[in-house]
Parts: C-alpha cells; sequence; structure tokens
C-alpha cells in the first residue's frame, strides 16, 4: 500500500472520523434488507473502538434531493450496527451543526455515533470546502473504510482530507486495493475476465483496460447481442446499444491483436418477453426474429466452465442473463459456481454479480466479493479513485 493505513497510527484517546458506505438497501419495513457493507466496515470498527478511539462514523444513503428525506435517513444503518457490534450506536439528526459537535464532545473512548446522511447537505457533493471543514472539526484523525464511495469527489472522501491529516485508510478499503491492484498490477495466469450486464457502454472501459492483462475475456449478458449483432448474426428483438457496434467490433479486433481470446456465447436462451411464463427455446448462434436471448444457453454454460477450469485468477463483473427472473437465471448461477469450484483467487465486482453467488449460495467460496460497484469498474478501468488518492502517502 502506497498510502498510510489504520495500522500505522496510534489511535487511543482520539476521536476518529471514518467515513464508511452505509448506502444499504432498507426495506419497507423500515430495516437494512442486505447489511453487507455494514458488515465489511466491522474490522475496521471495532479495530478503532478497541484502541480506545471514539468512532464518528458518516456516510450517505441514495440520492436525496439534496435536503433531508426521512425515507433516508441512516438511522436503520445506526440500529443495524448496533445490533453487529453487540452495543450502542447514537444516531446523530444531522452531520455538522452545534448539536452534533456537543454530542461528539461529549463521547467517551469506545463509544460509536453515526451521523445523519451527509447528502441531506448539498455541500457533499459538492465537495464543498467550509463543508468538509465542519467534517474535519469534529475529530484528530480521519479514516477512509467506503471503497463503494472511492470514486466520488466528494466532501466526505476528497475535500475533508484538506483539513485533518493524517487520512488513512480503513481495513476494508485496505483490502479492496490489494485485490484491485493484484488484478492490474499482479494477475496469475491464466487469467480471465467474466464480463456480463445489459451494456457494451457500462463495461467497455474495463474490458479495454483489462485486455493488455488477462488470458481469456468471457462475454456473456445483455450486451452479448450488441457483439453478435457487430459480427453481423442476428438477434432478433434482443437488447442492443446499436450505437456501440463499432466500439464492440474495434474491442474484437483488439484483443485479436493482443492475442486474447475473446469468447462469445455459442448458443442461447431465447424467449418471446421478458417474462418468467415467456415460451423459450435453446438457439444456436443467432437468436430468431420475434425472439429475444435472456440467458446464455447449456453449450455456453459448458465452455464457459471449461475455460475457467484452469484459471489461476477470475474477475467476474455482471450476470449472464436476466438472472432475476428464475427461469432465465441457470447462466448467471452456473458461473457463479464455477468460480466457487475453481482453485482461482476469484474476484467479484460489486453489484448483481454479488446477488448472484449470493443466490448460487457460493458467496464464502470465493476470494474477494467487492463491496464496491462502480468503484470496482472505475479501478478496473485503470482510473484514479478521488478517495484513494486524496489519504496521506506513506513516507
Ligand atoms: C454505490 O452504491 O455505488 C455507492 O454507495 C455510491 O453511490 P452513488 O452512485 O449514489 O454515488
Amino acid at each position: 500500500m502506497a498510502k498510510m493505513t489504520i495500522n500505522d497510527v496510534e489511535m487511543s484517546g482520539k476521536t476518529v472520523l471514518m467515513r464508511v458506505d452505509f448506502n444499504v438497501p432498507i426495506a419497507e419495513d423500515g430495516t437494512v434488507a442486505d447489511d453487507m457493507r455494514i458488515q465489511a466496515a466491522l474490522p475496521t470498527i471495532r479495530k478503532v473502538i478497541d484502541s480506545g478511539a471514539k468512532a464518528v462514523l458518516m456516510s450517505h444513503l441514495g440520492r436525496p434531493k439534496d435536503e433531508p428525506d426521512p425515507a433516508l435517513s441512516l438511522k436503520p444503518a445506526a440500529d443495524r450496527l448496533a445490533e453487529l457490534l453487540g452495543k450502542p450506536v447514537r444516531h446523530l439528526p444531522d452531520c455538522i451543526g452545534p448539536e452534533v459537535k456537543q454530542a461528539v464532545a461529549e463521547m467517551v473512548p469506545g463509544d460509536v455515533v453515526l451521523l445523519e446522511n451527509l447528502r441531506f447537505h448539498p455541500e457533499e457533493k459538492a465537495n464543498d470546502p467550509d463543508f468538509a471543514r465542519q467534517l474535519a472539526e469534529l475529530a484528530d484523525l480521519y479514516v477512509n473504510d467506503a471503497f463503494g464511495t472511492a470514486h466520488r469527489a466528494h466532501a466526505s472522501t476528497h475535500g475533508v482530507t484538506q483539513f485533518i491529516q493524517p487520512a488513512v485508510a480503513g481495513l476494508l478499503l485496505e483490502k479492496e486495493i490489494d485485490y484491485f491492484t493484484k488484478i492490474l498490477e499482479q494477475p496469475e495466469h491464466p487469467f480471465i475476465a467474466v464480463m456480463g450486464g445489459a451494456k457494451v457502454s457500462d463495461k467497455i472501459g474495463v474490458i479495454e483496460n483489462l485486455l493488455d492483462k488477462v488470458d481469456a475475456v468471457l462475454i456473456g449478458g445483455g450486451m452479448t447481442y450488441t457483439f453478435l449483432k457487430a459480427k453481423g448474426l442476428g438477434i432478433g428483438n434482443s437488447i442492443c446499444e446499436d450505437d456501440k457496434l463499432d466500439v464492440a467490433k474495434n474491442v474484437m479486433a483488439k484483443a485479436e491483436e493482443k492475442g486474447v481470446e475473446l469468447v462469445l456465447p455459442p448458443d442461447h436462451l431465447a424467449a418471446t418477453s421478458r417474462e418468467a411464463d415467456a415460451e423459450t427455446q435453446i438457439v444456436d448462434d443467432e437468436i430468431p426474429d420475434g425472439w429475444l436471448g435472456v440467458d446464455i444457453g447449456p453449450k455456453s454454460i459448458e465452455l464457459f466452465a471449461d475455460k475457467l477450469r484452469p484459471a489461476s485468477m477470475i474477475v467476474w463483473n455482471g450476470p449472464m442473463g436476466i438472472f432475476e427472473t428464475e427461469p432465465f437465471a441457470k447462466g448467471t448461477i452456473a458461473v457463479a459456481e464455477a468460480l466457487a469450484e475453481s482453485e482461482a483467487t476469484t474476484i467479484i465486482g460489486g453489484g448483481d454479480s454479488v446477488s448472484a453467488v449470493r443466490m448460487a449460495g457460493v458467496a464464502d467460496r470465493i476470494s474477494h466479493i467487492s463491496t464496491g460497484g462502480g468503484a470496482s469498474l472505475e479501478f478496473l478501468e485503470g482510473k484514479t479513485l478521488p478517495g484513494i488518492a486524496a489519504l496521506t502517502d506513506r513516507a
């Protein structure tokens, strides 16, 4: 790690301002529907309080319209964190202001508070220096453990580091950086990327950057059909980005030039609609008129598993089909299982692929499941993440 981490600083007696990513789904009953991101921050939170420091946690939740929105309060996250920690977590009604200052001043070592949603103030996303300074004034030390938000240059991830030093990485952020840096800088070969999801445009930056590192890219999901059309094959009514046909052609040409195998599914599950009760058939190569591709087919499942078997490193991002609909989930589940069975170092970018490994019941057999969606994609694209760049360099 080029950046300082929580292991490099003395925390005893300090007030630690810690950016976490508690941007978690909230269920209709007002509780946290998926606590993966809260669980992932526990080691750092525990280390802070076990060191005799006070933990002032801050996060965003959702995308409020620059003003308080009770539906996007972090109260449910505070309640869930308290359950997981087995101790009270005080949820404050705001993230700056006299009441917050007072509450932080009253904390004793080992206490944990969670500030209210940072995005209730438009200054957060604007990276406003005065707002960042007010956050910084709450504490003596800044820790960023919010990998999921590291691609945002906001006041709590970026601006705040101008006013509080050192600014160090938490254990989760460090782990995420280590895995993604390994992918980009020291991949183990054979290294295979499995890319899925609806759009070529979402993944093109990642595929292009990985072409210099991988031995093969397996393509699945909705973006398959843009590739098929670019090759002149019929895709029926399948989803397609017609303005990205040249991009797809270009990637295929580049892969060939670099000696990277770009594998498209040789067969497909085609359906008459996206509905679960649609009529379906398995088709080779092309999708007939009046049908749309909804998953990879059985030959593709076998081919992908064969390709993945000898891999030493696998990175996966994006489902192979409309996996939220049970009859169209086989390809995605099969890829999740292939990763679980593999001896390789397996890394999953956030979002849908995470839901898929959970759905397949194999999450505990994956080397690293990232807590970042957009952040993991930007990292794999080779971009600098502002939340990481802003942290204090190791001497
Ligand atoms: C995420 O869920 O990807 C992060 O929490 C960032 O959220 P945002 O896309 O609203 O900035």
